[in-house]
């Protein structure tokens, strides 16, 4: 059984990796694949849990190492219990955020250095990375519009944050992708889902070649 690739999807609030999610899937299914796509914090029952108290945390809120180490073990059960099974059984796996998110946004925006979260992923899943990790950027002012009407108001503990923390997050991605050409694929996010979508289908067009399931 040949191994199914595995391809995450990276960028702020409101950039539209949700949506490039679907498409994406619904395209590589329509070339015979089967398909799984999950999310983070998320995708198992455990981290599912763990999702749930980092977006909604109790009493005072977690501090941002603590955070860190939600963040790395809903991760590390996530890769275990489903990533990894999905792949040897030769499905495609499409992720909105992976360890990248938590690169730019605790690494970056929040102050902790990427060499700590690399360790943390390093213990929690064994560094394990996505064969392509597409960051989907789109300007401060787009993403203002879009999220007015996305969350109606209404964010979570992190979603939430100021302004600034966010543009650190937009920079903070912008500087790995920049530092790690290998590791990331820049996409256009400005414009319709199914132009960006055909900038996404491009994008992975070396992953595709000869990729008869
Ligand atoms: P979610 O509702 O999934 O937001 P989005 O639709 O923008 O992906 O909430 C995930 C939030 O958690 C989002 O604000 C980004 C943040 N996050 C981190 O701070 N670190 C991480 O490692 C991950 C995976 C997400």
């Amino acid at each position: 059984m040949t191994r199914g690739k595995f391809i995450a999807l990276e960028g702020g609030e409101g950039t539209g990796k949700s949506t490039q999610a679907r498409l994406l899937a619904a395209a590589l299914e329509g070339r015979g694949h089967k398909i799984v796509i999950t999310r983070e914090p998320g995708g198992t029952e455990g981290a599912e849990a763990i999702r749930n108290l980092l977006l909604h945390p109790p009493g005072k809120g977690w501090g941002a190492r603590a955070e860190a180490l939600l963040f790395a073990a809903a991760r590390s059960d996530h890769v275990e219990r489903l990533i990894r099974p999905a792949l040897n059984e030769g499905k495609w796996v499409i992720c909105d955020r992976f360890v990248d998110s938590s690169r730019a946004y605790q690494g970056g925006a929040g102050g902790l250095g990427d060499d700590a979260i690399r360790a943390l992923h390093q213990f929690g899943s064994e560094g394990f990375r996505p064969d392509m990790t597409l960051l989907i950027q789109v300007p401060p002012s787009e993403i203002a519009d879009r999220l007015a009407t996305r969350d109606n108001g209404v964010s979570d503990a992190i979603g939430g944050r100021d302004a600034a923390y966010h543009e650190r997050v937009a920079q903070a991605f912008a500087a790995l992708a920049a530092s790690e050409p290998q590791n990331f694929c820049v996409i256009d996010g400005q414009g319709n889902p199914d132009t960006v979508h055909q900038h996404v289908m491009a994008a992975l067009e070396p992953l595709l070649a000869g990729d008869a399931p």
